[in-house]
């Protein structure tokens, strides 16, 4: 949660702080702030709201936007409510050092307290004011300079932190540290330049040479210096990685859509394709993915697979749950990664942890699968991001190749994170016998239509705005699907309460006439995945039974579909395909709906209201 964005360099700082803002919105956006250094004063602007009321604000003046050295932040609330106060950067009782942060200083009231006893007074809420202060207080006393100040503060700190600090006595400097929350540091020219963020969106045009800090490692930036990385605890010198990046300006920009959803929802032809891009060998009949061979034994002597995810991850964990157990007939149990993690759960080294994460920080699942390490674990990663914290963490893993994912409602991640988990069903059915070989191949070949059967799924856009526009002032919904697509039905209905913010809850089929049948009258549309697979008839069973008590439906059906267009008040025809593959199917039209209810009830689709992208606290 929040994002960082700084600059130290030769250009105007401004501009390329403020556009890095922008594109780390998706972490936060309560509020922003943006610290220039002109060479001899500190400007701030702070205010309640997005990134384009920080630049309303920042254009009344413009000296508030000249300097060569900018440090930026917005924020997801976490210590105060969001205001102008409390929004970063903040700066120290002297006004000299300033930071911005992303995380949590958990006991920030005791080091208050003593604070306070030295003279120290607070201006706002905030946990990171106190951590301003405490390196201030270390400064001073013992005289050392920002950076050992910064280490010696860090090193009486419980939480989880990336910080940039900036000093304007020594202005040719940023110390930037990290634990548990990410930073990413890129280098540019000669080291003439150098930027920060929490990820490398912000500075991606302007160098591809990047630094991602380890937990518990803080950098020493300075301008015509090399990069110097220490760890906090023992100081010990570090000899940082310059990675290459890989990401593209075109990535990370709407390219001609009205929303980063849309975008994201129309790139998963692509990116489905991505995901299998060199995985999927058709002619040789084979699954190649080194990540799991390379460990095959850990999978095949496994007792059980454990999933353990939040969020949209978690909905396709339990879609890999249907999948595992179908194709490899191997134990699946999925849980959400934050009561997984307390919960003193059962594992042994024969268990299998499989941790599912778009973003690759999310704090819950980062510490499940700290535990599940700690009990013997083998632990696997599914991630987007490249690099991220839980990839690192993991024993082994995949990446989904899914490409940024910028809307905060997750599209493309979690059909992406469906691909994968299937292609490791398939490989590990075909391991231990438990697909023949031509059900193997025949799962190929329907795998391999999905990109082309998405693409023309996207077509009945027009036809699902025209379903939403019907039923975007329901108060209500309930989405309803059996066997593989029960867990495309909660993320149906998450997709819609995310970004319409209408209550909306998932179902199985079954189930809805143990308790939500009540709630059902004319009022209610019900939102029921019925493809011609599996439970049809079941599916059908159900309909008629919501039918006999007024409720509007609205159905996902298979192309060709007789009985439930019958019956149902509107249908969306998804093509064709063994029903495992289904969920790459269904859960397209059920974005594309929230998405147009969203828009016509003129929602902010990509920056719902308390959401933020990438969870990095508790
Ligand atoms: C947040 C996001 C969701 C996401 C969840 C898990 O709540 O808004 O879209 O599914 O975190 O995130 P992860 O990055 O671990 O998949």
């Amino acid at each position: 949660m929040c994002g960082i964005s700084a600059y130290i360099g030769y250009r105007e700082a401004y501009p390329i702080v403020i556009n890095g803002l922008k594109r780390l919105e998706y972490r936060g956006y309560d509020s922003a702030g943006v610290m220039l250094f002109d060479g001899t004063n500190v400007q701030l602007s702070k205010t309640k709201g997005k990134v384009s009321a920080l630049e309303k604000i920042t254009e009344e003046e413009e000296e508030r936007k000249v300097g060569n050295i900018g440090m930026g932040h917005t924020r997801w609330a976490t210590h105060g409510v969001p205001n102008d106060v409390n929004s970063h950067p903040h700066t120290s009782q002297s006004g000299d050092l300033v930071i911005v942060h992303n995380g949590i200083i958990e006991n920030y009231d005791t080091i208050k307290r003593e604070l306070i006893t030295r003279g120290y007074s607070f201006q706002s809420d905030t946990d990171t004011e106190v951590l301003i202060n405490l390196i201030e207080e270390v400064k001073k006393t013992e005289g050392f300079k920002l950076g050992k100040a910064v280490q010696i503060a860090l090193t009486n700190v419980v939480g989880a932190y990336a910080i940039s600090v900036f000093d304007k006595n020594n202005p040719n400097e940023i110390i930037v540290a990290r634990l548990g929350s990410p930073i990413a540091i890129g280098i540019g020219k000669e080291h003439k330049e150098f930027f920060v963020a929490s990820d490398a969106s912000p500075f991606v045009e302007y160098t591809k040479d990047a630094i991602y800090l380890e937990d518990e490692e803080m950098a020493i930036i300075k301008i015509g210096k090399h990069v110097k990385v220490r760890k906090i605890k023992n100081d010990k010198e570090v000899k940082p990685t310059i990675q290459k990046l890989k990401m593209s300006l075109d990535q990370i920009e709407k390219g001609g859509y009205d929303h980063f959803m849309l975008k994201e929802i129309h790139e998963q032809p692509k990116a489905i394709k991505d995901t299998f891009r060199g995985r999927m060998l058709p002619l040789e009949g084979e699954i190649k993915m080194s990540s799991i061979e390379d460990h095959l034994d850990k999978f095949l002597e496994a007792n059980r697979i454990i999933i353990i995810a939040c969020g949209t991850s978690w909905h396709a964990g339990l879609v890999g749950e249907y999948l595992f157990e179908d194709m490899a007939r191997i134990p699946v149990e999925v849980e959400y990664a934050s009561e997984f993690r307390y919960r003193n759960p059962i594992i042994t080294n024969k268990d299998v942890v499989i941790a599912i994460s778009q973003s690759g920080e999310t704090a819950d699942t980062l510490a499940a699968i700290k535990l599940a390490k700690s009990k013997g674990a083998f632990v696997y990663g599914v991630c987007n991001v490249v690099g991220s914290s839980i990839a690192r963490e993991t024993h082994s893993g995949a990446y989904t190749h899914a490409g940024p994912e910028i809307g905060v409602a997750s599209t493309k991640a979690f059909t992406t994170q469906i691909t994968v988990l299937t292609l490791i069903a398939l490989k590990l059915g075909r391991a231990n016998g438990s697909l023949a070989s031509h059900t193997f191949n025949d799962y190929i070949k329907k795998m391999q239509l999905i990109p082309r059967q998405v693409e023309e799924l996207l077509n009945i856009d027009s036809h699902v705005k025209d379903i939403a526009n019907v039923y975007k002032d329901a108060k209500n919904c309930l989405y309803l699907g059996r066997g593989f697509n029960f867990p495309v039905a909660l993320e149906g209905a998450l997709k819609l309460k995310e970004i319409s913010y209408i209550h909306a809850e998932g179902y199985p089929a079954a189930e809805m006439k143990h308790g939500p049948i009540a709630l059902i009258d004319e009022n209610m549309p019900i939102f029921v995945i019925a493809t011609n697979k599996g439970h049809y008839e079941k599916v059908v069973s159900n309909i008629q039974e919501i039918k006999s008590r007024a409720g509007k439906i609205i159905a996902v059906v298979t192309q060709g579909d007789v009985q439930v267009k019958e019956i149902a008040d509107h249908v969306i025809e998804i093509p064709d395909t063994v029903e495992a593959l289904t969920p790459l199917l269904t859960t397209i039209p059920l974005q594309l709906l929230s998405y147009h209810i969203a828009v016509l009830l003129g929602k902010n689709v990509d920056q719902p209201r308390n959401l933020a992208k990438s969870v990095t606290v508790e």
